[in-house]
């Protein structure tokens, strides 16, 4: 018969126990401040709640998206009855080769003479969390990272997981909800030489606000002359222009340039595959025989840290790119995706319009992408969560891919609510 190993104490019921626990001083951690919002939105009980929290892709109805070319290419993958077996470390080959075409461009010369030493990431965070690691072990420079100030809330986990310390550089002006162009070209020339520096690739993640093309190449010059290693993270491709390879060009500018990149890409977005962890992290080498170095380290890294990538999200990825008619449906669907965000962005401008906000909403349209950097301070933010049951992150940030044409008002009466 099994003893009762349980006592209640002040009326939480614990195991019993001699000696006191291991973790007793272990904290209650805070939750996430963007998937901690998706939380507290499904414990919400309001039928007219809406999640704008988490950038993840939802029709006009708000249901996820599971796009059509994805379908059929997972259905081509079940066809084959493929085995189960471990993926080689670095991943599987299609994929990393498909992964860095699409980055560079399927002509690029960092191809067709193997500069790049690309492995099957954990989706863009395991990418991020890779380049990150990679950077720990090897990167001779100072061991410090510039991020854009604000940046992805995960970036900051990520790098000083991985024992990087981390600075920022100027990135947003919160008077013009654009970009601090000044600002920022001051902050990397100060900059000590050969340090890290990230960058976004394309549809600037909390803001929306991205680089014109000259102000790229007045970047990668002012960079150059700082002699930095950039970390692009590129989690978007596609998903602002519906056209891969313009969103690609901030990227293709910097190798056009010279510059030794790291890349982290993800399918999260531009595929809808958010759940299947899909992505890529690539070393720019300056020949085969350093690709072949940079590799055989990524491997032990990736060896200690999870064994080998999940083989599903890549094998959907490689069918779609390596079939001229699957990715001329993808690009299609993506355009569609990006259609229909912009769409919403107009929709909302002129709802805050018709409810009579006096405010000055041109960023809504101005800003790419899949978020909207509103300009709300937190103590509104918390209003609309607790009054409208409109979740978003505690900066401002909404993802404009969550909302549709039933909610689209009720968020611009609600915003004007909390901001006139
Ligand atoms: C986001 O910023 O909402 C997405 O990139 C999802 C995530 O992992 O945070």
């Amino acid at each position: 018969m099994q003893r009762n190993k349980f006592l209640k104490v002040f009326g939480t019921v614990r195991r019993v126990r001699n000696s006191s626990t291991w973790w007793q001083n272990v904290e209650q951690g805070p939750p996430d401040p963007i998937m901690g919002v998706v939380e507290a939105f499904k414990k919400d009980k309001n039928p007219k709640k809406v999640n704008l929290s988490v950038g993840a892709y939802r029709t006009d109805e708000g249901k996820p998206y599971v796009l059509p070319c994805v379908r059929k290419a997972e259905a081509l993958v079940i066809d084959k009855k493929l085995d189960k077996e471990y993926a080689p470390i670095q991943g599987i080959a299609e994929f990393n080769e498909q992964s860095a075409k699409l980055a560079f461009g399927s002509e690029s010369y960092i191809i067709q003479h193997g500069f790049n030493a690309t492995v099957q990431g954990l989706s863009g965070t395991g990418s991020l969390r890779m380049g990150a690691a990679f950077l720990a072990s090897f990167f001779p420079g100072p061991k410090v990272v510039y991020l854009p100030n604000p940046t992805w809330a995960n970036h900051t986990p990520i790098f000083k997981h991985s024992g990087l310390d981390l600075k920022t550089y100027k990135y947003y002006d919160p008077n013009s909800c654009s970009l601090d162009f000044c600002g920022m070209m001051e902050d990397i020339s100060n900059i000590p030489q050969k340090s890290i520096i990230l960058l976004h690739a394309i549809a600037h993640n909390p803001t929306g606000v991205d680089p014109s093309q000259e102000q790229w190449m007045e970047i990668s010059e002012a960079i150059k002359k700082k002699n930095l290693l950039v970390f692009f993270d590129m989690a978007y491709q596609g998903f602002v222009s519906g056209d891969l390879d313009a969103d690609a060009a901030s990227v293709r500018l910097f190798i056009d340039e010279c510059h030794p990149i790291l890349l982290a890409q993800s399918f999260a977005k531009n595929m809808g595959l958010y759940g299947e962890r899909a992505g890529a992290f690539t070393v720019i080498t300056d020949s085969k025989e350093e690709t072949a170095r940079v590799l055989s380290q990524l491997k032990i890294l990736i060896r200690a840290m999870y064994s080998n990538p999940p083989v599903h999200g890549a094998r959907i990825v490689a069918e779609i790119l390596k079939s001229p008619e699957l990715t001329c449906q993808w690009k299609d669907e993506l355009k569609g995706m990006a259609d229909r965000i912009m769409a919403m962005r107009k929709k909302l401008k002129q709802g805050l319009e018709k409810e009579g906000s006096t405010r000055n909403w041109d960023h809504i349209t101005n800003q790419r992408g899949m978020f909207c950097f509103t300009g709300l301070k937190p103590e509104q933010v918390k209003k609309l969560t607790a009054e409208f049951s409109i979740y978003l992150t505690m900066n401002g940030r909404i993802s404009i891919a969550g909302v549709g044409s039933k909610n689209v008002d009720y968020l611009a009466h609600a915003i004007h609510q909390v901001s006139k």
